[in-house]
């Protein structure tokens, strides 16, 4: 190893200090959060992705437009396409977000946006950063809300994924220092634990929920989740009546499918990797990745997607027009809860569980032995519309209540 790379280590190093040390300063001055009431129109850009990101993002866009079509007309929401977060065209620009499109993005209020890919090392694509990851960053979203529902189980959990640091957020700024050796960085900062893990507590306090659960590494990754966990212990001494523990990623990535525990979580909050490690094991758990949506939020933007990708095998073996649309259609409502539009949210969301969990006569296999994603798409419509919704999802729930009880 020759001193000359450990030189240009050091430099690459001290400028990553100094980037995060900015960020701080950023973080200290915070800004106000956007009031949607006085704003008019609400512009809500609508990027379709790739891969099936394209085809299930059509879908959710077609719900939005229906369910608020009055809003629409009336000029107080506006929806613009935005067309190039494509693979292709970013590979094209070589970046993770070409320039004038996070100008479109920024141009906006909120965002919908369908899975993108992400490349690799080693597969056909120039190996930029994940779109994701790099907006999440540019627009500071830093809190990943994602829910999810069992509801015949009573599992009503909520997971706060701390969206702008962790192992992400220097992920594609690790170094190889000679021929043998590798760096990747992983960052907590005070201010970065602490919005997220207030957001988590006011959230539980505003939601009727007893517990929030913090989830870390600290016994082994002492420095960064050690910090991560004593944020989470003094910020909870301000919520006397939320109770607080800590579980560790491993134990509680088992205790997700332990049927006789589960139930007892509801409120989540972890560094980055954690949660998208355990988002999709949840997501899977209340019916496949498909199922679950997923809030990237921030004080100005906010944007609103699936929680999983672009799914190039599907594509490949020509089965993109069977993806489940029900994440990016469960994003939609969560975009439409987050401007304000609560009721026709709820509508959505309980034409999701009526469709996608009770009655269940149109299903999605994500082959050509179920529905296609539009068919699916009107099938929700069809209820979202249906005057029966709201005692029909409360008849359900109130059978699995007493089932239980
Ligand atoms: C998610 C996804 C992304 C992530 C990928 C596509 C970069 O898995 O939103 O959970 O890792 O955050
Ligand atoms: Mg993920």
């Amino acid at each position: 190893m020759s001193n000359q790379n450990i030189e240009t280590a050091k430099e690459k190093f001290q400028k990553l200090i100094e980037e995060q040390l900015n960020r701080i300063e950023q973080m200290k001055q915070g800004s106000d959060w956007l009031d949607f009431s006085s704003l008019k129109p609400i512009i809500i850009g609508s990027c379709w992705g790739d891969g099936i990101g394209e085809v299930i993002s059509k879908h959710a866009q077609y719900v939005l437009t229906e369910v608020l079509k009055k809003e629409s007309e009336e000029g107080k929401i506006q929806i613009k396409d935005i067309a190039g977060l494509t693979i292709e065209n970013r590979a094209k620009h070589n970046a993770a977000i070409p320039e004038d499109v996070l100008e479109e993005l920024k141009a906006c209020h909120v965002i919908l946006k369908g899975p993108t890919t992400t490349p690799q090392a080693g597969d056909e694509w120039p190996n930029i950063e994940s779109a994701n990851v790099a907006m999440r960053r540019y627009l500071d979203l830093f809190a990943n809300v994602r829910p999810v529902k069992i509801p015949q189980e009573g599992v009503d959990w909520t997971f706060f994924r701390e969206n702008t640091e962790g192992a992400y957020v220097l992920g594609s700024k690790g170094m190889d220092i000679g021929e043998d050796l590798s760096f990747d960085f992983k960052v907590i900062t005070e201010q970065g634990a602490e919005r997220i893990i207030r957001m988590a507590f006011e959230y539980a306090k505003k939601n009727g929920k007893q517990r929030v659960t913090v989830v870390t590494k600290s016994n082994v990754v002492k420095t960064t989740d050690g910090r991560f966990s004593r944020v989470a212990k003094r910020i909870a001494q301000e919520y006397k009546g939320i109770e607080c523990d800590e579980w560790y990623i491993d134990i509680m990535t088992a205790k997700l499918i332990d049927p006789a525990r589960r139930k007892d979580f509801q409120v989540m909050v972890m560094p980055n990797l954690y949660g998208d490690i355990l988002t999709d094991e949840a997501a899977q758990l209340q019916g496949g990745v498909g199922t679950a949506g997923s809030a990237n939020i921030g004080k100005r933007w906010a944007m609103f997607e699936a929680i999983h990708g672009s799914a190039p095998r599907m594509v490949k073996e020509g089965r993109a027009q069977y993806a489940d649309p029900s994440s990016m259609i469960r994003a939609c409502a969560m975009l439409m809860r987050h401007i304000g539009y609560v009721a026709e949210a709820e509508k959505v969301e309980m034409a999701l569980e009526v469709c996608g969990q009770f009655e269940k006569k149109v299903t999605i296999t994500g082959r050509d032995s179920g529905a296609t994603g539009q068919e699916y798409t009107d099938y929700l419509l069809s209820w979202v519309n249906n005057s029966q919704l709201k005692s029909r999802w409360e008849e359900e729930v109130n059978k699995l209540a007493s089932s239980s009880a």
